[in-house]
């Protein structure tokens, strides 16, 4: 049976509840991270603690846990629910916390809710031997896409867009410019050149971005943090999504039309691989 934490209890998740008043329920008031894990260990998990600090820090959360807590929680989630070998997940969400429903903050001492769960994770390494096909779809999004807050209506449209088009993504187009995916970061090669959008406001800094950035610095792959234009599309010569649930994703199709040869690139496939040794070891 799974073990959840709620609000300072381990609790079986069957038996785990939440009062009605939540504003996470109702706001959509509240943060979120998913962290890998990999035979029991965290994925960078210092990085998922610095974003998530930042984004309780710009929407005025104040849970009782700190960061040092959410680390430890999770460390006894991985051992409850038997994921010390093989892959899985961290689950983490934090709202405001019960009470009557106004816009404007609750009362001083409401205690924020914080639910944190820890599953097994499939990776989908045999999309990656194949390539997944994309589409994309208008940036519908606010202006702190930064922030990772539970309020992902317009993530929820674009990936069910996918779905309905029979492919892994939606990517996100912003005034002509490719941003970021429903629930992943883009990169593109032109000109032998790796492109992603640059960290600001209109994108979630992706952790697996970061680290792909890092990983291409060590390999010598050039790399410009400059975005790429819906007019650029029919240039790329490799293409791919990147993510906790993800790694790093080759895309071979977008719209319908093949990018570059129609098969995972060649600097794709060179940082996958050296992902793989951050996130298994070896040689
Ligand atoms: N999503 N961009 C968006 C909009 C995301 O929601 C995510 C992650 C990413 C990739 O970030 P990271 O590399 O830190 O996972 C980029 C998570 C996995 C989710 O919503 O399930």
């Amino acid at each position: 049976m799974s073990i959840i934490y709620l609000n300072g209890q381990f609790i079986p998740r069957a038996t785990a509840t939440l009062a009605i008043d939540d504003r996470g329920f109702i706001f959509g008031d509240g943060v979120y991270e998913v962290t890998r894990v990999v035979n029991g260990e965290l994925f960078e998990s210092s990085r998922h603690l610095k974003r998530l600090g930042r984004g309780l820090a710009d929407m005025r959360l104040q849970p009782e846990e700190s960061l040092a807590d959410i680390e430890e929680i999770s460390r006894r989630l991985i051992v409850e629910n038997g994921l010390t070998e093989g892959e899985g997940t961290v689950y983490l969400q934090i709202t405001r916390g019960a009470a009557p429903r106004t816009h404007h903050f609750p009362p001083a001492g409401t205690r924020c809710t914080v639910f944190m769960s820890a599953q097994k994770f499939v990776v989908p390494h045999d999309k990656r031997a194949t390539g997944v096909s994309v589409v994309t779809y208008p940036d519908i999004r606010w202006s702190r896409c930064d922030i990772k807050t539970v309020n992902l209506i317009p993530a929820v449209l674009a990936k069910q867009h996918a779905v309905d088009n029979g492919v892994f993504e939606s990517i996100f187009v912003r005034d002509g410019t490719i941003t970021e995916g429903s629930h992943t970061n883009c990169f593109g090669v032109i000109d032998g050149e790796l492109r992603t959008y640059p960290a600001s406001n209109f994108i979630l800094g992706g952790v697996t971005r970061d680290v792909t950035i890092e990983l291409a610095h060590e390999l010598g792959i050039p790399f410009e943090a400059r975005p790429f234009h819906v007019q650029d599309l029919p240039r790329l010569e490799e293409f791919f999504v990147t993510g906790t649930t993800t790694d790093v994703m080759p895309v071979v199709q977008l719209d319908g039309r093949p990018v570059g040869n129609g098969r995972p690139g060649e600097i794709t496939m060179r940082l996958y691989n050296a992902m793989a040794k951050r996130l298994y070891g070896g040689t």
